[in-house]
């Protein structure tokens, strides 16, 4: 299937390593002009590289997303370098994993930082241009948690809502201008940050990281986690003209882990 995708301009963020990195290389393996961002320059240039034959097609556009200033101008700065922008997936890094009674104020005011304030500001900048140019698609990637509370995930799921509610806004507004606004849900997937905070429970339960991911993997009914190509596979799909009738949607892609119907 043609994802049609060719010369399609894309921006990813939080795109250096894991989920993010595999949209990123996934959007350039069908021929997109793809932004890859994420806080730390090196990284960014290394994930350029590890693109292998398709590296070509991306570029590199640093900016730490705590920072306000490096958020605004990012948007800019990938028009200024390509012209347009037809597609942006919002990733974030995660935030603290902590039970609820050890949250404090400034985790949530940090998460707020980090998992709202960046995205909001990405999407109403990459919207903007979309709506200008006549037409553009939009992901958010938030988690499961939006829809499945897990021990300790207070933090996400509680940001990751507000980032929910906003895409389904978003949708509502923008379809009428050609912009449509999706939202997919990861599951546990196996990538840097899932494997630290595996080796974070091993260590506070006196337990091993496979003892930790088998925890994991018995709530999942597909019977395993996801690697990253396979969210980038879901992602592509509703980035591109062939999900031209999806909006307002929130996909999950969690080996059948959240239980509820709807
Ligand atoms: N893995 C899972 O099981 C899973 C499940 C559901 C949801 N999620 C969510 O999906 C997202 C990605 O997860 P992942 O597992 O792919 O994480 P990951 O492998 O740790 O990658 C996180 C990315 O965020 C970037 N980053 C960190 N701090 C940043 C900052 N201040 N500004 C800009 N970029 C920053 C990192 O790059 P630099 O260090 O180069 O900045 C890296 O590219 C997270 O929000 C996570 O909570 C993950």
């Amino acid at each position: 299937m043609d994802l049609e995708l060719k010369d399609k301009v894309a921006l990813v963020t939080a795109a250096s390593k894991g989920i993010g990195r595999a949209v990123a290389h996934r959007l350039a393996a069908e021929a997109a002009t793809v932004a890859v961002s994420s806080r730390d320059a090196g990284r960014v240039d290394a994930a350029i590289a590890e693109a292998g034959p398709v590296a070509g097609a991306l570029s590199a556009h640093p900016a730490d997303l705590s920072d306000p200033a490096a958020t605004e101008a990012l948007v800019p700065a990938v028009v200024a370098a390509h012209g347009r922008l037809d597609i942006a997936v919002l990733n974030t890094p995660g935030p603290r994993i902590a039970a609820f009674l050890d949250t404090t104020a400034q985790d949530w005011a940090d998460a707020y930082d980090l998992l709202v304030r960046p995205v909001i500001q990405l999407a109403r900048d990459a919207a903007r241009q979309m709506v200008d140019q006549g037409g553009g698609s939009i992901v958010f990637l938030t988690s499961t948690w939006v829809r499945q509370p897990m021990a300790g995930g207070v933090l996400s799921a509680a940001m990751r809502s507000a980032v929910s509610a906003t895409a389904k806004q978003m949708a509502l507004e923008l379809a009428p201008r050609g912009v449509r606004v999706n939202q997919l849900m990861p599951g546990a997937t196996g990538t840097g940050r899932m494997e630290s905070i595996l080796s974070s429970k091993a260590k506070a339960n006196g337990t091993s990281r496979d003892e930790e991911l088998a925890k994991v993997v018995e709530n999942i009914p597909l019977g395993r986690w996801a690697e990253p190509e396979e969210i980038a596979d879901a992602v592509t799909f509703l980035v591109s003209p062939r999900s031209a009738f999806v909006t307002g949607s929130a996909l999950a892609v969690d080996g059948g882990a959240i239980r509820s119907t709807f």
